[in-house]
């Protein structure tokens, strides 16, 4: 990688990012960040970048979710165990109703920092700058709490670590074997539809598992019925985190960032001269990019030669996030660009964040309806094109939550006061995320037996 170091960002214009008190503290903390262990190992971010050139040749599908913004106040054993069940439940629906194998990353263990489309936030009157996230200021609405405080760096770093040891375990302990499905259906969704649906399906698993074992295949000798891989992953926005995680792979000589395995560049921070790009530009780690409605078919080209020059599969993901009501218009000139010069990447819908609106309670939300809408688009474009619709991205949650309106038990504007908990955008509960699986489930086999 030509005229990279992991500090070269700094040369190039950077947006989004916080304004220290003091600076000197900033570097202490970066210093000390640089001497903790990695949280990934170079290795799994080749297991992954492997996994995501399969999903490249439409032999698998991507399923990335988690909070929006995880944060200090919901950490809990509780809160990351239900995140990982419908992670679980979500991706063997997937497989298992969609006959796909499924690659799972959840934005956790990392996903601490927050663009905003405002510097500072007015409130009655009084101006402060805006949260940006646990790992830069505090929500709460006063000048101490919104003030950057490096120390948090060090506080996010630590909770990513214990997130993602306990995310490993219950990954290759015992809680993902397939003989617990019927385990990972949260209380709260038993009660709906949804819940019944699941239960039905998680019956068939049992069968099928019975049956195999009549056969001679069991949890004991084939390894992949009893644990799973989940992979993390987070915007890389905060770019002195990124930089002091990132290292040197003793094996190769390339340089991996060891925060997460998969990174992404957000909408608001993709500029093509933007220190952003220039960062992720010389990791290896595969990369994924929002693809906001501003997106120009040749800024896009640009973009991707930027970050994948040798055109490897898996490299790059391209995460469209148009709106319910724009992407069968914008999406299928950049499709067809992106096919026609014969590049390879990703295709994965973010059918959150272009549908994000305010209810007249003043709650931020999303109605599950226009994000069914923005899924059921990104499919139809791809069919239309002779493309892969490849992969999914939600916010969501294990908690029983109401931040997003309708679902299967009707949520309203009136009820999102109930149990509204994000720290930031507005979150699929497992319900309602369940619900989402089942319909790509049948997307996927309906493209299969095409
Ligand atoms: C996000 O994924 O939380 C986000 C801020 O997305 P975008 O950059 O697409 O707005
Ligand atoms: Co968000």
């Amino acid at each position: 990688m030509e005229n990279w170091s992991p500090d070269s960002w700094k040369n190039n214009p950077i947006l989004q990012q916080p304004v220290y008190p003091d600076s000197a503290a900033v570097r202490q903390v970066e210093t000390e960040l640089a001497k903790m262990p990695p949280l990934v190992f170079a290795g799994e971010v080749r297991s992954l970048h492997q996994q995501l050139a399969e999903v490249t040749a439409g032999k698998a599908f991507l399923l990335q979710g988690g909070d929006c913004a995880e944060s200090f106040a919901e950490f809990s054993a509780t809160n990351i165990r239900d995140t990982f069940k419908v992670l679980l439940q979500m991706a063997v629906v997937m497989t298992f109703a969609g006959s796909c194998p499924v690659v799972k990353v959840a934005r956790i263990a990392g996903q601490y920092a927050k663009p905003r489309s405002t510097g500072t936030e007015v409130i009655d009157g009084v101006e402060l700058p805006s949260y940006r996230g646990d790992i830069i200021n505090d929500i709460a609405f006063n000048a101490a709490s919104r003030e950057p405080d490096p120390q948090r760096l060090i506080r996010a770093y630590h909770q990513a670590t214990s997130t993602l040891n306990l995310m490993r375990a219950f990954a290759q302990g015992g809680f993902a074997d397939l003989h617990k499905v019927h385990q990972w259906n949260l209380g709260f969704v038993q009660q709906s539809p949804l819940g019944e649906k699941y239960q039905h399906l998680a019956d068939q698993i049992d069968d099928t598992l019975a049956f195999m074992e009549a056969c001679g295949i069991s949890s004991d000798s084939v390894p992949q019925l009893r644990e799973t891989t989940v992979y993390t992953s987070h915007e890389a926005l905060l770019l002195n985190y990124e930089q002091a995680l990132t290292r040197q792979d003793s094996l190769t000589n390339r340089w991996y960032d060891c925060s997460a395995h998969m990174l992404w560049i957000g909408d608001r921070t993709r500029q093509l001269d933007g220190a952003h790009i220039e960062f992720l530009r010389g990791v290896e780690n595969p990369v994924g990019v929002k693809v906001g409605p501003s997106m120009k078919p040749d800024e896009l080209i640009s973009l991707i030669d930027a970050l994948n020059p040798d055109n490897l599969p898996g490299r790059l993901t391209l995460i469209s996030r148009m709106g319910a009501d724009n992407i069968t218009e914008i999406l299928p000139a950049l499709v067809r660009k992106v096919k026609e010069e014969g590049r390879d990447v990703v295709w994965s819908s973010d059918p959150m964040h272009g549908n994000t609106i305010k209810a007249s309670s003043g709650y931020k939300t999303r109605s599950v309806n226009s994000i069914l809408q923005e899924m059921k688009g990104f499919f139809e474009v791809h069919r239309a094109e002779g493309t892969y619709a490849g992969g999914v991205h939600f916010e969501m949650t294990g908690q029983n939550v109401t931040e997003c309106v309708g679902g299967a038990f009707q949520i309203t504007e009136e009820g999102l006061a109930d149990r509204y908990h994000t720290h930031c955008d507005p979150r699929l509960n497992a319900d309602q995320a369940l619900e989402l699986a089942f319909l790509i489930a049948d997307t996927l086999k309906q493209a299969r037996q095409r």
